[in-house]
Parts: C-alpha cells; structure tokens; sequence
C-alpha cells in the first residue's frame, strides 16, 4: 500500500470541482450511485427532447424530407467531427457508424491489405473477446495464412515486434483491469518494425484526452455508448490516419462507402475520404441521440476529466485500502494514475452476489467474469462524496456477508 500519497477530503474535493455543475445536465435516478459508466453512460437530459422532436417533426411530419431538411444525411459525419475534438484527431478523419467490432472488422481488413507479405496480429489474451473474435475471423476471411498471436502480458508485447507482425491490435485501457496502454510509445515502437497500430478507444474516449494525431495512430475504432453517453447500443466511431485514406478498400463496400451514392451505380466506386467507412442506412434515431449527446462536450475541459478521473479513482482505492486485505478484496488495477483509465476494480471470491448485493443497495457496477468487480469512475457526473459512500456500503456488505442470500447468486443474461 502507498502511505504517502495526500488524503483526499471528499467535502473539499466536491467544493473545488470544476466540473461539478455538469450533473445537472444528466438524468440520474435519485438514491442510485452510478459507477457504471464505463460501460452504459447516463442520460444526458437533452437526449430526451432532441429524439422526441426528431421522432414527431422530423420523421411524423416531415417524412423522407428531413434527410435532406433536417441533415440526417450527415449524421455520420457531423457525430464524428465532434468525437474528432476528444480524440485528437484531425478533421475528416472520424466518421460515426455501425459497432465497434464492425469498425474493427473493416479497419483490421484495410490494414491487412496495407501491410503485405506479413502474417501475425499481434493482441493481448486479455483484450476484450470481441476484438480477438474479429481479428480470428478477418484472419480467416483473407485466407492469406494470417494468425493472431496474444502476449499475456502488457511488458511483454515490445518483444514480439518482428519483421513478421502485420497489425499490433490493442485496446488502449484494459477493460477488466483499467491498465492503461503507453499508446505514442508502442505506437513508434511498432511503426520502427514496418507494424501498424489499430487501438481500441472504447473505455478512453470521453473519459481521458486521447492524442491519436501526436502518437502517429494508424487506426482506431471505440464505443459511443460508455463515456460519451450516446445510449444503449448508440453508434460507434472509427479513426483512419489521413495518410491512409483513399489508398484502399475496406471490404464492407456499401452504398454508403460509394463516392456518390445517389447516383446508383451498378459498379462500386469508393469514396477516397473517411466516407468510405460508411455501409449502409444509418440508424438516425440512434444518430440522433448520439449527436445531442455529444454536444455536451463542446463545454468539456479535458485536462479537467483526467484529473478529477484520477482523483476519484485515488480516492475510491484509498477509501477501499482500509478493508481490503481483512475483507478479501484484491486490486487489480494499476495504483499509478499514469497506468491506468478511469476504472477501479478488484478480484474476489463471489464477485457476482458482491456486485447484485451492491447494486440492491444503490451502488451500479458490474461484474466481469470470473473473479472481477468493476467501479467506473465518471467525472461528468459522480461526486467524492458519492464515492465515499460507495465504499463504505461495499465495506458493510463484505463485513456483514450480505452478498451471501440464494438471490444474489442467480445469474441474469448480462452482468
Ligand atoms: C474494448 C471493447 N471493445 C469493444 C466492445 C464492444 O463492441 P460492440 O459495441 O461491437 O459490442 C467493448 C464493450 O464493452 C469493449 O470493452
């Protein structure tokens, strides 16, 4: 345990927050303590009008009309500029569209197909499934004897940088975990090997400023449902390093990606900007809802995200520090800010009734299995205060094994 680190006061630290006034614009159910939103953000409150004025103006009066008259059309575009601002990426090069791990499969195939002669991607075995499912997959697809190979460490990954490796695929902050990825580093790393990088940015955009333009990023793909709060199953992005653009296909050739749409072409003709990423219709209620979602960000300090971030998390650790050993919790996530994202988590025995029994109590994380209790840290809006509390109701469920009832064993579908 570190000792010499400074207490942090929770009163003080909620008085001197300069983000404290940004609560206000989120719903929040009264009596719950959100730590979950690094996988499903809040509301924020003018998501609610917003897609009720594009539901009874726009799609009930105006019909097929508003994708002209009300820009639906650009949706993609206009959301990925605004998400541009977060991850340091230049104009032109963001574009809004379908999932991540869809993002990933057309990114990861562009790569290949940049890169080659080459035969390996390189991940980790403790990225998220999804992108180590797709990369299986796209290996399979280009049936050019492509494998993915997985380090089980972080330290261990500037080793397996050889001649060989086509793609260093990672996720810049560990999902389980909260370890968080030297991305300008391993990004150079990698291009002295010929490598391109591809990052995943789900659990860093909109929790920390991200700097893809000054790390030199090939591609990145992320979420925009976790920090940007753009709702359940909003719209991902996908980052293309202009020196990429226009080169190359991505496989997913639809009519979205054709360089003029409208002109209905039998023969596909792509488009040499980010568009090309684009493959169908886009879901405009749920572009909607993350465009209003990612206005609230124009007012965002991120240096202020990263520090108050870094602070709750300091707290919560500290506040847990003081039962954790008695209590079996075990942390997992890197003490050093520098090293990690916006998340807490710890391993235990249980971890499931601990997080059902939490949540019974107002406390929302999540579990990840096998052993992993996650505690997401959202400067937006989450107080000290609130994180004190959150530690002491997980302190009283431990000491009183109120986890330990037949009801908090029972698994739902998602936990
Ligand atoms: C690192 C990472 N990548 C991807 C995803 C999910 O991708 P999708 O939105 O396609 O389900 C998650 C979900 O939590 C994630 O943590």
């Amino acid at each position: 345990m570190d000792n010499t680190r400074t207490k942090i006061d929770a009163g003080l630290a909620d008085l001197a927050d300069p983000l404290r006034d940004f609560r206000n614009r989120f719903e929040l159910p009264n009596g719950v303590i959100y730590l979950d939103g690094n996988s499903l953000g809040a509301l924020p409150k003018t998501v609610r009008q917003r897609v009720a004025k594009t539901i009874s103006e726009e799609w009930g009066e105006q019909l097929i009309r508003s994708w002209n008259t009300a820009d639906w059309v650009h949706l993609p575009q206009r959301v990925g500029k605004k998400i541009a601002r977060l991850i340091g990426a230049e104009e032109g090069t963001v574009i809004a569209a379908d999932s991540t791990s869809i993002n990933l499969f057309k990114v990861l195939s562009a790569a290949l197909d940049l890169n080659p002669g080459r035969s390996k991607i390189i991940s980790e075995r403790d990225n998220f499934p999804t992108d180590l499912y797709i990369a299986e997959g796209v290996a399979k697809q280009v049936g050019k004897g492509h494998r993915l190979v997985l380090v089980d460490a972080p330290a261990d990954i500037p080793a397996m940088l050889d001649e060989d490796v086509a793609v260093l695929m990672l996720t810049h902050v560990n999902y389980r975990n909260g370890y968080r990825h030297d991305m300008a580093e391993l990004t150079k790393a990698a291009h002295d090997k010929g490598i391109l990088v591809i990052w995943d940015l789900a659990h860093s955009a909109g929790a920390m400023a991200v700097d893809l333009t000054g790390a030199d990023a090939d591609f990145a793909i992320g979420c925009g449902y976790k920090y940007l709060n753009g709702g359940p199953g909003a719209p991902a992005f996908l980052y293309v390093n202009p020196r990429h653009q226009g080169g190359f296909r991505q496989p997913l050739s639809g009519w979205f990606g054709h360089r003029s749409p409208f002109d209905f072409e039998p023969a596909y003709s792509p488009s040499s900007s980010i568009e090309q990423y684009l493959c169908g219709t886009p879901p405009v209620l749920a572009m909607v809802a993350m465009d209003e979602a990612m206005s609230l960000w124009d007012d965002v300090d991120m240096a202020a995200i990263r520090t108050k971030s870094i602070a709750l998390c300091d707290y919560f650790i500290q506040e847990v520090d003081t039962f954790a050993d008695e209590l079996g919790l075990k942390l997992v996530t890197p003490r050093e800010a520098e090293w990690r994202g916006s998340q807490v988590s710890y391993s235990c025995d249980n971890g499931y009734a601990i997080m059902q029994a939490l949540i019974a109590r107002g406390v929302i994380g999540d579990f990840r299995a096998p052993d992993i209790i996650r505690f997401g840290m959202t400067p937006l809006y989450l107080s000290f205060a609130e994180v004190g509390q959150a530690a002491a109701i997980l302190k009283d469920i431990l000491a009183t094994r109120a986890w330990d009832t037949p009801e908090y064993h029972v698994r739902g579908a998602v936990t």
